[in-house]
């Protein structure tokens, strides 16, 4: 049938990477959403710069461009904070304009307003990219978790950390030398401070409490607490008494509130997340039907997000995904469940 016509607003390691991937893989979206594509436009910091795109892709610096394409069927934001993607993404969702959005620091502060807003407007945000990069975690939870509560979770959810720790460990680098290779790699956050004082596992931890509990976590300390104060020596000393120190985000379901923490911490050689090495992170929670299960994968870098973000896309334009509540709101029953007895 028709054309789908999307916009793209950041066009750095992730941007690139949806471009590409929406370049290499058109066939199979095209079959797959049963109508072929066009990127008519991608907004740019700096539109002097030469970009490697097609020629009827307009390469702009003025959002006023992008939000004046009536026609419009999706736009992929992927701008490094919340700062700058809440006007563009409140603008377009307003217009009815549905939003990917790979900006965890933009859903865990303003999805609030802006999945209400995307309601009233007759159109959505998606944000499975948010929250450990490919891994489809989300999705998961939502179309496969739905009767069992969440009992507890427990995370790897920062690659740019793992990845650092897991350097540390292995070559004995300094933490610069191996914050800046993440950096290269493109697992880091635009400003890495971000990545390494917990900010960036404290977003996708606050994602992860609205979308399984239906609120925001209380938080076990006022700050997350990164992987900066890490050294060398802390590292070969948990290597010593078997265990390695991991940044871990955790959610537990206390008395009916979400209870979370991200911090390190020494993990012993038996422990799930003792094998989670370099950029992979991995979600282990424990649901009141299934038990303990697993997620792991990369959680950061171009194509692992960009696969989050184009599946997104394609969910939308083929219209398999059912409309979604805004959360979950899974009641917390777990003091319940410990006191019924079947009759
Ligand atoms: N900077 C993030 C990380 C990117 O290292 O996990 C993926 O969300």
């Amino acid at each position: 049938s028709t054309v789908k016509k999307i916009g793209i607003i950041g066009f750095g390691t992730v941007g690139s990477g949806v471009y590409e991937t929406l370049v290499t893989k058109r066939e199979k979206i095209t079959h797959l959403i049963g109508s072929d594509l066009e990127i008519p436009v991608i907004l740019v910091k700096d539109a002097a710069r030469k970009r490697h795109v097609a020629n009827d892709t307009k390469v702009t610096d003025r959002f006023e461009e992008v939000i004046a394409l009536a026609d419009l069927d999706v736009v992929i934001e992927v701008s490094p904070d919340a700062e700058t993607g809440y006007p563009y993404v409140h603008a377009l969702l307003s217009k009815g304009i549905t939003v990917i959005t790979a900006n965890k620091e933009l859903v865990a502060k303003h999805g609030e307003t802006l999945l209400p807003l995307a309601d009233a407007n007759n159109c959505r945000l998606y944000y499975e990219a948010a929250v450990a990069g490919g891994i489809p975690v989300l999705s998961s939870i939502r179309h496969t978790l739905k009767t069992n509560d969440i009992l507890q979770l427990e995370g790897i959810v920062n690659g740019t950390s793992n990845f650092i720790l897991t350097k540390m460990r292995e070559e004995g680098a300094a933490f610069d030398v191996a914050l800046a290779e993440a950096q290269e790699k493109g697992y880091a956050e635009a400003v890495p401070d971000k990545d390494v004082d917990g900010w960036d596992a404290y977003f996708k931890t606050t994602i992860l409490s609205q979308w399984l509990f239906g609120r925001a976590p209380v938080w076990q300390s006022a700050i997350p607490i990164g992987i900066r104060g890490i050294r060398l020596e802390d590292l070969t000393l948990a290597e010593k008494i078997g265990g390695r120190i991991k940044h871990v985000a955790a959610l537990e379901n206390i008395s009916g509130q979400p209870v979370a923490s991200v911090r390190p911490h020494l993990i012993l050689t038996e422990h799930p997340l003792y094998a989670v090495e370099g950029v992979n992170n991995a979600i282990h929670l424990e649901g009141s039907i299934v038990g303990s299960i697993a997620f792991q994968g990369p959680g950061a870098g171009k194509f692992p997000t960009a696969s989050a973000i184009v599946e997104d896309l394609v969910n939308h334009l083929s219209h398999t995904s059912e409309k979604q509540p805004d959360v979950l709101n899974i009641s917390m029953t777990r003091n319940e469940e410990k006191s019924f007895t079947p009759k």
